[in-house]
């Protein structure tokens, strides 16, 4: 009979509830798909994976289709603060939804208040923890993603005494290295934690959400092969290169996978018209349905760039924004659609305002628009300065628009020069330049950009092989069982 593995799958955001960042496209589609490997896949495995996520506002306002499932005190200095937890189903598995009073005074998924965001996120971790025992299904493995599920590993760790969990190990998928959660001290005090107390970890990261969890983490899954290389340099590890090395048998990276049922281009209702990799007519339709909701001129031969995503110095937006003026006497147009930084968003402006024949910008999310732009811009820009694995670069790939991208984490991963995309290395606007300038080339021979969008659109990018990377090491990380 095969042996089931349980684990629990904790995130802050999840499609189809609630989406920030690319994190919701991770947590919303791995667990689904892991739990549809076959045991023939897992060499006998069984992967009973539970999502659970907090209750933030947005989700509160559907809250008719939760079921009530358990209440529970998590102990808090000066008065234990009460866990809700409510349920519904999602392709046939249950996901919890954890609240109580952090979550009912916060208006957003983050704050640009850091006290609030580790006050939400230290009660969240270790509800979501209790919730296993209260419910008395034991997790076998405990799966936190970034920052804010962090510090579940590390109350893991400290409860190794307690028999519940003596079998339960850890492990944390790394999506974003920089972002720590901040100067926790007083936060986890409140909550009983104590600082991490092992040198091997420098001093200021002691008492910082993420540094804690991967301290405590049995296993270590950036979100790319390439990815988990950079963290160990000085360039990419932010202060915890050192230590990372010193684990480096910890780390394994894992490419993201993409929800291909939700990223179809013959089975995607919000494109003009649907298309594959054996004719591409569609594309043009879409191209001219784009141009003209985007209130640029309709023409099907000006080359049509895009970015989709965060507005953010990390996706070296502000590259573009120097490399787009200095391409003013070819033709092309640009669109992009996002939000973020302010001061990004002030500079996109007003690139529009030089520009108003050439660039257009919605900057807002729009989850219908994103799926038309990838389904008639001809060319994706992801000049990142760092790409933990990217989303955007594969989506486009499937879409047949041509990703001309830095090689950084993913980006290099998924990427191939020549054939898929347009890759450069350094990060500054004359690499950028001459590859986009090199993009623009061969879309001026329509055969020779026709074989590079059939490439892009061959490639594999559904969860199958990574889901089944994440099964083996949930495996080697349960104890054999008799
Ligand atoms: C973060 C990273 C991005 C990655 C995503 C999902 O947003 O910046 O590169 O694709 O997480 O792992």
């Amino acid at each position: 009979m095969a042996e089931t593995i349980n684990v629990l799958f904790l995130a802050s955001e999840a499609e189809p509830f609630v989406k920030v960042g690319g994190l919701a496209d991770v947590a919303g589609s791995l667990p689904a798909a892991l739990r549809n490997l076959s045991p023939k896949m897992t060499g006998g495995t069984l992967l009973d994976v539970r999502l659970v996520i907090p209750l933030h506002r947005v989700i509160q306002s559907e809250s008719s289709t939760l079921l009530p499932v358990i209440e529970f005190p998590v102990y808090r200095r000066g008065g234990n603060l009460i866990a809700q937890v409510f349920e519904r189903s999602l392709d046939g598995a249950p996901v919890y939804f954890v609240t109580g009073l952090p979550f009912l005074t916060a208006t957003s998924v983050y704050s640009s208040d850091s006290r609030q965001d580790l006050e939400k996120f230290t009660f969240f971790s270790l509800a979501a923890l209790e919730l296993t025992r209260r419910m008395g299904w034991r997790p076998d493995i405990v799966h936190a993603n970034d920052w804010h599920t962090a510090l579940s590993l590390y109350a893991l760790r400290s409860r190794r005494g307690d028999a519940f969990f003596a079998h339960s190990a850890g492990l944390i998928t790394l999506h974003n290295l920089p972002f720590m959660g901040g100067e926790a001290g007083e936060t986890l005090a409140s909550y009983g934690l104590t600082p991490v107390n092992d040198e091997t970890l420098p001093r200021w990261a002691r008492t910082q959400p993420l540094p804690m969890g991967l301290w405590a983490a049995d296993a270590i899954v950036p979100v790319s092969e390439t990815y988990a290389r950079e963290i160990l340099t000085p360039e990419f590890g932010c202060g915890l290169q050192d230590f990372l090395r010193a684990r480096a048998d910890s780390i394994t990276g894992i490419l993201n996978g993409l929800d291909v049922r939700a990223w179809d281009p013959q089975n995607d209702k919000h494109l003009a018209a649907i298309f594959n990799a054996d004719d591409l007519g569609g594309r043009l339709e879409n191209k001219l349905a784009l141009q003209k909701k985007m209130g640029l001129p309709a023409d099907a031969r000006v080359p049509l760039l895009a970015v989709v995503g965060r507005v953010d110095e990390q996706k070296g937006l502000d590259l573009i924004l120097h490399a787009l003026p200095r391409l003013a006497d070819r033709p092309w147009q640009f669109v992009l659609l996002g939000t973020g930084d302010p001061k990004l968003e002030a500079a996109i402006r007003s690139l529009q305002a030089r520009y108003p024949e050439r660039v257009q910008a919605v900057l807002r999310y729009d989850s219908a628009l994103s799926h038309l732009i990838y389904g008639g811009a001809d060319m994706l820009l992801m000049p990142s300065r760092y790409e933990p694995c990217g989303l955007a670069q594969m989506i486009a790939m499937r879409y047949g628009c041509i990703p001309v991208v830095r090689a950084t984490g993913g980006l290099k991963d998924t990427v191939q020069e020549g054939k898929t995309g347009f890759v450069f290395t350094r990060p500054d606007v004359d690499s950028l330049l001459e590859a986009i300038q090199r993009a623009l080339s061969v879309y001026a021979s329509a055969e020779k950009w026709r074989r590079f969008q059939r490439n892009a659109m061959k490639q594999d990018f559904s969860w199958t092989r990574s889901a089944r990377q994440y099964a083996l090491l949930y495996r080697s990380l349960v104890p054999e069982t008799g």
